[in-house]
């Protein structure tokens, strides 16, 4: 939001009130983040996403504790406005609510964050409960939770019958009672998350969930370009960063065959030159 100096998990809920759409993205390196935050986002998700589009995994579950904690030190160091807010790792909190808390305290103080993220309803309950007592704020996911993909058994969309969308509504409706701050509903259909959305004072950040959410969120290789086997219908490619990073690639290998670079100019023939 324009003009605020520092977005807060207030601030998110203040532009749901005033139905100001939140935009979010994930980012895992400081460079990225400081380019995002001075684009003016919102929010910044430390995604366990790092493990498919950083790491090269087919999945979330890989990803350590310690490589989330490495990736939001990197982010929060390029920030100055935006929230940040980091994913626990599959893991991490599903044990009990002892370990999520343990496990929230850890990203607290050793990443300066400001809040993490379960995927998960009725069943992560008392970790969120244990960890919002702690004060520290919780954002949950629900819909398509990749950390349960092998329960899954496929990306197609979630909350499709009646059970699990009840399931959902219930869930969200819970999750707002113990106090987080706002749920991410993945790729769900887009009029249970128009349903849950109006059933809450607390935000929802959508992806795949139609423009009905309070907010929106995509990962940023996607959102950029960057991947490009990978074609779900809620990506929309705000550039075509791979594209554009091959072609300058061949230009360097080519000017580097040809020596064509460095140039005189790109050299130093002095001493005492900088
Ligand atoms: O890890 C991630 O990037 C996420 C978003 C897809 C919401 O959880």
């Amino acid at each position: 939001m324009e003009g605020v100096r520092r977005v807060t998990t207030q601030t998110l809920r203040q532009m749901k009130a005033a139905g100001t759409p939140i935009a979010m993205l994930t980012a895992y390196d400081y460079t990225m983040a400081r380019i995002l935050d001075r684009a003016g986002i919102d929010a910044i998700l430390v995604g366990d996403s790092a493990s498919n589009v950083i790491a090269g995994h087919e999945t979330t579950l890989p990803i350590t504790l310690e490589q989330m904690i490495y990736h939001a030190q990197c982010v929060v160091r390029g920030v100055t406005r935006a929230l940040v807010i980091v994913d626990l790792p599959f893991g991490t909190y599903q044990g009990n609510s002892k370990e999520a808390l343990a496990s929230s305290i850890r990203v607290m103080k050793e990443t300066g964050a400001h809040a993490i993220k379960l995927e998960g309803g009725t069943a992560v309950l008392p970790a969120a409960e244990r960890i919002l007592q702690a004060g520290i704020p919780v954002m949950c996911h629900l819909g398509l939770t990749p950390q349960s993909i092998y329960k899954f058994g496929t990306y197609k969309v979630r909350a499709q019958d009646k059970e699990e969308s009840d399931q959902l509504r219930k869930d969200a409706l819970e999750l707002e009672r113990v106090g987080c701050f706002a749920i991410v509903l993945e790729k769900i259909p887009t009029p249970l998350a128009a349903e849950v959305s109006a059933s809450l004072t607390i935000p929802t950040i959508g992806i795949g969930a139609g423009n009905v959410c309070d907010g929106q969120v995509l990962v940023i290789h996607d959102a950029l370009g960057l991947t490009t086997d990978f074609h779900p219908r809620f990506v929309r490619h705000y550039a075509k960063l791979s594209e554009l990073t091959s072609k300058a690639v061949k230009d360097y290998v080519r000017d580097v065959r040809t020596r064509d670079f460095p140039t005189a100019e790109e050299s130093y023939w002095v001493d005492g030159e900088s």
